[in-house]
């Protein structure tokens, strides 16, 4: 299939371009890279070996995904391109509705005006806010979402729901991702945040290559086993292949689908600490902050419907993640910048 891949430069995106060519479909890439690198399109295509297109283009820019859409022939679209930074959208809450809302609309429209109705959208574990059980299934009633970028992706579920509802046409399927990790083991691509990391494998990552002193752990007075927060990482790679599987999903009048894409097992902050000690060789240091605001104490999934409807499954282990993710910070120590 031909695949129309937004945000494809990023760190999912870049990924799942490398797993869909594996796979023997034509991804063809748009994103304007406010949170990303040319170079990680230059690394997909050199792993690979193959030519993919490139759009250096604003999904919001309606005339010039129409000119996409009349160049190219599209089969499907795999659609990342949004912020996702949660701290960030409590300060520009304007600006994360605009890019994620009005990117998303505008996309869809023009998806329609060219009659390509098959979609996989990146959603997120956020939008179960504090689960109401754990292992968390789809059927999990939607949380209070406590961040704009939270609530752009429970509302563009439900945008894409009602989408569905006035035109069965449409075939939507709806990741809800748990937490990302790794890098493909290469080394060649990686997630390469700007500044500072907010998420906790890049910051331990950053504190492993000596660029950060030492990692703060939000909390340790959590409900849990060593009382740090826990969170169900999965290997990117194996969310990137959870897409390829996804894409058998649109068939005609499959309607929406949801899926978790987890592993099922949840880790602890220094069950991660100490797995990324060992895949480094190196102790690192950290120390026990305040709980980080909107945190959740246990966040992991229930992710059989995933197994029984795409046959898909996470295979990689928190060890794996963190000898993957050590690789590519280590052969890139500043990311994709001056490569
Ligand atoms: P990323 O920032 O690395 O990738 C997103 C890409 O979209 C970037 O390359 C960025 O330049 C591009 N982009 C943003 N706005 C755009 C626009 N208006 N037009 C064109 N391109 C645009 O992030 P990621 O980690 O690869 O995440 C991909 C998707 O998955 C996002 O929608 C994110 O919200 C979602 N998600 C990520 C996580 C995670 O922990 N990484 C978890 C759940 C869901
Ligand atoms: N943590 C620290 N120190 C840090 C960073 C994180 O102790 O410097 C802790 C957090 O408190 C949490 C755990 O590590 O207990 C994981 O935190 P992350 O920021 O890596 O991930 P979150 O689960 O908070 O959120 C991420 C994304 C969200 C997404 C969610 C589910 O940031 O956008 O995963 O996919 F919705």
């Amino acid at each position: 299939m031909r695949i129309l891949v937004t945000g494809g430069a990023g760190y999912i995106g870049s990924h799942t371009c490398v797993e869909l060519i594996h796979a023997g479909h034509q991804p063809i890439i748009i994103d304007n890279l406010s949170n990303s690198n040319i170079e990680a399109v230059r690394r997909v295509k050199a792993l690979t070996k193959q030519s993919v297109p490139f759009y250096e283009a604003d999904i919001r820019d309606h005339s010039m995904l129409e000119r996409i859409f009349q160049t190219e022939s599209i089969d499907a679209v795999i659609h990342f391109a949004g912020w996702k930074a949660v701290g960030e959208s409590v300060q520009k809450p304007l600006e994360y509705y605009h890019n994620n809302i009005t990117g998303t609309l505008v996309l869809c429209d023009v998806m329609r005006t060219y009659g390509v109705k098959n979609l996989i959208f990146s959603s997120s574990a956020t939008v179960y806010g504090e689960p109401a059980f754990v292992p968390i299934t789809e059927e999990c009633p939607k949380g209070k979402i406590s961040n704009p970028y939270g609530q752009t992706k429970a509302m563009l579920e439900q945008i894409l729901t009602d989408l569905y509802v006035a035109d069965p046409e449409w075939n939507i399927v709806l990741l809800r991702y748990f937490n990302p990790i790794g890098a493909n083991e290469s080394g060649q691509l990686g997630e390469d945040p700007r500044g500072i990391p907010n998420n906790l494998v890049p910051y331990i990552a950053k504190v492993a290559i000596g660029a950060l002193p030492a990692l703060g752990v939000f909390g340790n007075d959590y409900p849990t086993k060593d009382g740090t927060g826990v969170r169900d990482y999965i290997h990117v790679v194996d969310l990137a292949k959870g897409h390829v599987q996804a894409l058998k999903k649109l068939e005609p009048n499959s309607g929406v689908n949801i899926y978790n894409l987890g592993t099922g097992n949840g880790y602890s902050v220094l069950e991660v600490l100490h797995a990324y000690e060992k895949a480094c060789g190196k102790t690192l240091p950290y120390e026990i902050k305040p709980r980080r605001s909107g945190d959740i104490a246990i966040c992991y999934c229930d992710a059989s419907r995933a197994k029984e409807e795409l046959g898909w499954k996470a295979e990689k282990t928190l060890e794996e993640m963190c000898i993957d993710s050590w690789r590519w910070q280590s052969m890139n120590p500043n990311g994709y910048v001056g490569a």
